[in-house]
């Protein structure tokens, strides 16, 4: 793999199949990103099974619609990357055994990448901000977690800290069924939220023992179920307000983050730093502080395909290749190498 080649990238990790062609770990060619918001919207949240079934059906498409948008032909890619895990078992299966197939009869190398390190990836195309340089704090905010991470180097990832309970983009999702606004609920908090005043309601921050870096917001998320009832306060003003709180409670942990390791910049990434709020909080305490702050585009926090992609093509110039025994890891660790033993795989969680 030398520096100016072509990884095609395949994401089916939840409810969104894609699949991206990026030159040189940071040129998107193209990004593909179907999503299946509506066949789970009904239910309130992803159904799994549901999930896997639209995943088999439409990441042949996806594929093809890639590589035409990059006048690429399978032959001249150099690598599949693939996200392995964290995820739904059956949806990760889906691009792992596609990914695993075309790897294989293409004659092209193969490698599994975390999820999670895919969002912190997303720094790394190319777009607006500074960019990268390590050691940086990476705020990965998304739908299933809340991690701060101490990146020193590709491949070289610490977690300073995480969440206790609810998943940043998790108490995004309750507070907006408890606003009865729609799903995935974060975009529709944030909408919200324009219209509303961000102190007009009190809710609780919960910064736990002084200097932790982890995170807790099932008190909030319980307090704003209190506001709601309690009908004393209109739902722009709630949603603002906690909008406000928690990403108060984000920026705050992850500046004091950067000034303790001492690292030369701060980036955010996942679902939530998307949010207006976090974003321009980020962007203003960066500002104040004399820390370089970096933000993807919004498409590039939510899930896709090009952010894989990119950790995959760092991953295979740090000589990082899978095998045909490639698995699907739903409990996946950041920083840890697919397929090892001591991770969980499909058959043993
Ligand atoms: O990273 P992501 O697309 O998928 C996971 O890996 O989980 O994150 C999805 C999460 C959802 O909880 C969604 O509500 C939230 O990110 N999200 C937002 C916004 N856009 C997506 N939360 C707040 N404001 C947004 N604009
Ligand atoms: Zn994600």
């Amino acid at each position: 793999m030398t520096r100016s080649r072509y990884v095609l990238g395949i994401e089916t990790s939840c409810d969104e199949t894609s699949a991206s062609v990026v030159q040189s770990g940071s040129k998107i060619l193209s990004n593909v990103i179907a999503s299946q918001t509506d066949l789970h919207a009904r239910y309130g949240g992803v159904v799994p099974e549901i999930a896997s079934r639209k995943h088999l059906e439409t990441l042949v498409p996806v594929v093809k619609e890639a590589l035409a948008q990059a006048g690429a032909t399978l032959p001249e890619l150099d690598g599949v990357a693939v996200t392995c895990g964290p995820g739904l078992a059956g949806a990760l299966l889906v691009g792992v055994c596609f990914a695993k197939a075309l790897a294989y009869g293409a004659g092209l190398e193969l490698v599994g990448v975390n999820h999670l390190e895919g969002h912190l990836y997303a720094n790394f195309l190319e777009g607006p901000g500074p960019w990268p340089e390590f050691p940086l704090i990476c705020l990965v905010v998304s739908g299933g977690h809340t991690d701060l991470i101490l990146m020193e180097g590709h491949g070289s990832l610490t977690v300073l800290g995480r969440t206790r309970d609810d998943a940043a983009g998790e108490a995004f999702d309750k507070v907006a069924r408890l606003l009865d606004l729609g799903y995935p609920g974060g975009p529709f908090v944030d909408v919200l939220a324009q219209k509303g005043d961000p102190e007009a309601v009190n809710l609780p921050r919960a910064y736990l023992e002084e200097g932790s870096y982890d995170t807790s917001f099932s008190g909030l998320k319980t307090a704003v179920a209190h506001a709601v009832l309690s009908g004393t306060a209109g739902k722009e003003d709630i949603a603002a307000s906690f909008q406000r709180a928690v990403a108060c409670v984000l920026i705050d942990k992850a500046m004091l983050a950067v000034r303790q390791t001492g690292a030369r910049m701060l980036t955010l990434a996942g679902g939530v730093s998307a949010n207006t709020e976090v974003r321009r909080l980020a962007l203003e305490r960066g500002r104040r502080s004399g820390i370089p702050v970096r933000i993807p585009p919004p498409v590039l926090c939510t899930d896709n395909a090009a952010m894989i992609a990119c950790a995959g093509y760092y991953a295979f110039l740090r000589g990082i290749r899978s095998g045909s025994d490639l698995n699907a890891y739903p409990n996946l660790a950041l920083g840890s190498i697919p397929g090892l033993p001591e991770e969980s795989d499909v058959e043993a969680s």
